[in-house]
């Protein structure tokens, strides 16, 4: 079965909340998201990506069976780089290797081309993960480089990968 990609409400706040509230996805992402994540977190995030020029974010909640099993999201980035957007995204263990990400990200890409300026989409996943780089590959992202010792994560210092798609 495919995911579906639809506007959040705020009637996702306890899916959500459930499936962020997991180490082995927060080590993933950037610093910033509460841990322990409440659904009153929740209802705060998905009001901010409400909220948010339709024009810069690109939030989606990743759903399957009208379920909510993960988050995408596209930014669009400032200055020189107004025409590029990054992304980020995340499927709920229980959910994992069902082929979601992969098809949400190409879905959320065919979106950003078709109704927006930008011309370049990227993602820069830490380099160990192995998953997400498979995910970006599988989605026609090209590897571009590792951005060496670009990050602090729990302590350690990581390299991270530069993964582009571009507007054809
Ligand atoms: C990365 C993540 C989004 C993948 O979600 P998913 O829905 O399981 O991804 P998919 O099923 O679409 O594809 C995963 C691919 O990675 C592969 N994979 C999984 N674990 C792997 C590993 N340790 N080494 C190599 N490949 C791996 C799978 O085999 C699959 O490739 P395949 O279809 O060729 O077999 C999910 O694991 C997650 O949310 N992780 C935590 C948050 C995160 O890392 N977000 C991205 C930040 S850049």
């Amino acid at each position: 079965m495919d995911c579906v990609l639809r506007e959040w409400k705020t009637g996702d706040k306890e899916d959500l909340s459930e499936i962020i509230n997991n180490k082995n996805i927060l080590n993933n992402l950037r610093d910033g998201i509460p841990y322990p994540y409440t659904v009153s977190d929740a209802e705060e995030f998905i009001a901010t990506m409400l909220s948010a020029d339709k024009n810069d974010t690109f939030a989606f909640a990743v759903t399957a069976a009208e379920k909510v099993v993960g988050s995408i999201g596209a930014f669009r980035c400032g200055n020189i780089h107004r025409r590029t957007a990054e992304i980020g995204y995340y499927i709920g263990e229980p959910y994992w290797g069902k082929g979601y990400a992969s098809s949400a990200v190409k879905q959320i890409c065919r979106h950003i081309f078709s109704k927006t300026d930008i011309i370049r989409i990227f993602a820069e996943p830490f380099a160990y993960n192995a998953a997400s780089c498979r995910v970006l590959e599988k989605a026609g992202f090209q590897f571009e480089g590792t951005l060496r010792s670009n990050a602090v994560k729990n302590g350690k210092v990581l390299d991270m990968r530069m993964y582009a798609l571009l507007k054809r």
